[in-house]
């Protein structure tokens, strides 16, 4: 198999090459030209041949387009079979169908079907109706052995376990799996997005001193933000953040050092061009869980 990767994934796609034995390194050049349309060129010959398109498409509008281009530049020039590699997938959260509103999870789907992707392979997707939705086969791997490794490394073992909405006691269930604890039921909030933000309406279950609130995305921030004041009203003394994607839209979320949150624990899903913070944010791989999936094709 080919793998293609994008500049943005350079480390990513440096370290799949060297754990997955199938993999060797494609060739690609992406531009502009000057009126501002992108084009890909291809260096590596690919008739015949399985590809892997290593791509990010946040922020979606420049990147998106160069992804699903790669990927039809590769069908044109002959490629057997192309799987996507999108860690994050942008777009998932317009999942729902409701009049006079676009339904953009089914609108990338389409796309990346037409451009010739035959699967697409991401991490911790939103929900379960983005995979219905997608008119190909859309794989999501869990991260929660990578959070799982994390509860331990870092001393977390006893910490509750919460989830801020109830899309999120999924997550954090397979978490406790993965670090090998006891079953129990996950604490969570009921959430309602309301015209003046995030409302946390009622607490189901109980804490102790210290939480890990775990979500799928940290995007202004205002989710875990909501739910770190209630957490501090009722007692918890340290609390910690853990979120397969960060995209820290804003500047809303650096309310949470504000309320003492004390580590925020991200994957590499996102890249991100620098640190944006300080040590307290701690940047987990996905790439052990990349690689597995690719031996596996
Ligand atoms: C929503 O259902 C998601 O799971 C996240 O809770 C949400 O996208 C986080 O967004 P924000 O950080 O803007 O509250």
């Amino acid at each position: 198999m080919i793998l293609f990767h994008f500049p943005e994934f350079e480390q990513v796609g440096a370290e799949l090459l060297q754990s997955v034995r199938q993999l060797k390194p494609g060739r690609f050049r992406r531009g502009r030209f000057s009126n501002g349309e992108v084009f890909v060129e291809l260096d590596t010959a690919v008739a015949g041949e399985e590809c892997a398109v290593l791509g990010s498409i946040t922020p979606p509008d420049e990147r998106l387009l160069s992804t699903l281009l790669l990927a039809h530049t590769l069908r044109k020039n002959g490629a057997r079979k192309i799987t996507g590699i999108i860690p994050y997938l942008a777009y998932s959260r317009q999942d729902r169908n409701k009049l006079n509103e676009s339904l953009a999870a089914q609108w990338t789907g389409a796309l990346a079907q037409a451009s010739g992707f035959d699967t697409v392979i991401t991490v911790d997707v939103h929900s379960i109706e983005d995979q219905r939705l997608s008119p190909i086969p859309l794989i999501s791997l869990s991260p929660a052995p990578v959070f799982a490794s994390a509860l331990k490394e870092y001393q977390l073992m006893g910490a509750t376990i919460v989830a801020p909405d109830e899309g999120a006691i999924a997550r954090c269930t397979a978490i406790r799996e993965g670090a090998g604890l006891p079953p129990e039921p996950i604490p969570y909030f009921e959430k309602h997005r309301t015209e003046t933000g995030i409302q946390h309406a009622r607490f189901v279950g109980a804490v102790g001193n210290q939480v890990v609130l775990v979500d799928d995305i940290l995007d202004t921030g205002a989710t875990l933000v909501s739910a770190c004041q209630r957490l501090l009203c009722a007692g918890v003394e340290d609390i910690q953040v853990m979120v397969t994607h960060g995209l820290f839209t804003g500047d809303e979320w650096t309310g949470l050092w504000e309320l003492g949150v004390s580590r925020i624990f991200r994957t590499d899903t996102i890249p991100t061009p620098a640190e944006p913070m300080n040590g307290r944010v701690v940047t987990l791989s996905v790439t052990p869980l990349l690689a597995k999936a690719l031996s596996g094709t």
